[in-house]
């Protein structure tokens, strides 16, 4: 399967207006009792939810007359009834005929949806033929528990269930990379019936986010993070709340933080809240990426991949695959920002030097006063602890703005090559302790020590803080390190990792909308969510 590179104005001639109406989100209802379900019910309609989907094969004694003319008549929204059997993935185990009795009693009693399994829709359409009521819509559904198969093999599918009558087409599949949603994605867009394309797991995820892009049918989201009916499914209010689900259009730029595991990130929060405040037409995913060449490969439209954040264990491998980048992030090594160029490039970027550096420069322009010109880190001799990602960044960052810099490490090698790196000096951490040329140095932790859980550590006595006149913690779990909170009693000024993380947030955003970050908002997310 090769790239997504099909652009939007692809999307809107080749769905050849199958279905222009906004993809609806449906919230399938698990609850093992009919008044569990009822409950759930009202519940999806306030979360804002479109339909729910009855999962018939939940309940523990179902009686189908009675509960089904329950759960339709009273459902406050639109409702798709779905018996999954043992052998498509579903809990019912019992005869054929009762189960398909049920589903057609299901369409009489008014449900808008039934889901019939492909295996069996052939026969259970031709039984309801000339009998289906206005506005009933027969789901035909494949699940792949496996893999994803071939764009070839998704297609023949498709046709299948064409074939059957269906009037609407569902195909479940399995990512076992992200690339795999591409297929599903393209067959979206490419369908003659509308569909519903599902890649399930935690690598499918953008499959699920992003059914508006693609004019999908429906997408499912669960009442609650336990509750849901297929691996990988996102929360409805999710899907709402924080992936801005119903502003997503064939046009939006998708936007994403790369990493492994990264479902932790809190960027997509930051970035999609800051999208919906200045009305940009943007969604930011998180991209949970096995190898990021194929996904570089795989999503190379314009309006794909439009800009990532990038983390662990990517920031090196990543290089690899830019065209263009920044020169401070190519000699650190690592970049965390990649954006991709209208003509299709991607230029990549080291915003974590930026962060850190600057809120170093504004800690010492509240001690000295503003002066124009020159950073106030120019000739200022600069301590840095570690020499891992972190250090580089550090150290590459102060030495352009013309700081003497000095490299400290547990491991001395690590610490001599990067002070030659940047034209410093090297020392053990042991030195540290009794290193004062002068007074008015700054320094720069950016060693995990003094981390949760061991937040009793601290890389370097409180004695030797004195000839400091300011002092950075990379480490922002605990905000208030040991490390920070003697530096204030000795005296110096200190700057928090916080400011570190939300700075290098600010130039991402810069860097992937050419408008400057609203700084505010991103304050108060990162603390309310801390
Ligand atoms: N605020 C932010 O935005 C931000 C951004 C990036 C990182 N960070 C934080 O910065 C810290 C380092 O991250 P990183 O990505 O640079 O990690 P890294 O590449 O793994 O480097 C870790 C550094 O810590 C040193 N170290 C680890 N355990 C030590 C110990 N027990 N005693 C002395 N030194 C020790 C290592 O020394 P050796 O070389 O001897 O192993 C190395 O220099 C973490 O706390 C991370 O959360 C913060």
């Amino acid at each position: 399967m090769g790239s997504l590179a099909f652009s939007t104005s692809d999307l809107q001639t080749s769905t050849s207006g199958v279905r222009s109406s906004p993809t609806l989100l449906c919230t399938p209802l698990m609850g093992t009792t009919v008044d569990q379900m009822l409950i759930e019910m009202r519940k999806a309609k306030e979360i804002g939810a479109d339909l729910v989907e009855i999962r018939l094969d939940c309940l523990r004694n179902f009686n189908p007359h009675q509960d089904l003319e329950i759960l339709i008549k009273q459902s406050p929204l639109p409702t798709l009834v779905t018996y999954r059997p043992v052998w498509e993935g579903g809990q019912y185990e019992g005869e054929e005929s009762k189960r398909q009795d049920a589903l057609r009693l299901a369409m009489q009693l008014g449900a808008h949806y039934i889901d019939v399994e492909l295996e069996v829709a052939h026969d259970f359409n031709n039984s309801i033929h000339g009998k289906k009521p206005d506005n009933f819509k027969i789901i035909v559904s494949s699940h792949n528990f496996h893999n994803t198969p071939s764009a070839e093999a998704i297609g023949n599918l498709v046709a299948r269930i064409q074939a059957t009558g269906a009037d609407i087409a569902k195909i479940a599949t399995t990512a076992l990379d992200i690339t795999d949603c591409a297929r599903i994605f393209q067959i979206t867009v490419h369908s003659q019936i509308p569909i519903i394309g599902i890649v399930m797991g935690e690598r499918g995820l953008i499959s699920r986010i992003l059914s508006p892009k693609f004019g999908g049918y429906l997408t499912y989201g669960a009442l609650e993070a336990g509750a849901i009916s297929a691996p990988g499914q996102p929360t409805a209010k999710d899907l709402l709340d924080l992936y801005n689900f119903r502003l997503i259009r064939p046009d939006t730029k998708v936007y994403g933080i790369i990493g492994k595991p990264v479902g932790h990130s809190k960027s997509p929060l930051l970035f999609n809240a800051a999208y919906k405040s200045v009305g940009l037409n943007a969604v930011y995913l998180h991209f949970l990426v096995d190898d990021v060449e194929k996904f570089f490969n795989t999503y190379s439209a314009v309006d794909f991949a439009s800009g990532c954040s990038c983390t662990i264990p990517h920031k090196e491998a990543a290089l690899k695959c830019m065209d263009e980048i920044d020169p401070i992030a190519k000699k650190i090594g690592a970049i965390n920002n990649i954006v991709r160029r209208p003509d299709g490039t991607l230029t990549a970027f080291n915003t974590d030097y930026i962060g850190a550096i600057s809120a170093i420069e504004d800690g010492l322009r509240e001690l000295n006063g503003v002066s124009p010109g020159a950073s106030p880190l120019a000739g200022k001799l600069f301590v840095v602890l570690g020499a891992g990602g972190a250090g580089k960044s550090l150290a590459y960052g102060a030495a352009q703005k013309g700081a003497r810099v000095v490299v400290a490490n547990r491991t001395f090698e690590r610490a001599k090559d990067l002070a030659e790196k940047v034209g410093g000096q090297a020392m053990t951490l042991a030195e540290v302790e009794n290193f004062h040329p002068e007074e008015g140095m700054v320094l720069a932790n950016t060693t995990s020590v003094g981390m949760k859980p061991k937040i009793d550590e601290t890389p370097l006595a409180k004695h030797a803080l004195k000839n400091y006149c300011l002092v950075f913690d990379a480490i922002y779990t605990p905000k208030d390190t040991r490390l920070l909170r003697e530096a204030r009693e000795t005296g110096a000024v200190i700057v928090y990792g916080t400011e570190m993380l939300i700075r290098q947030g600010f130039e991402q955003y810069k860097n992937f909308t050419g408008l400057p970050a609203p700084e505010e908002l991103f304050r108060t997310l990162m603390e309310k969510h801390a």
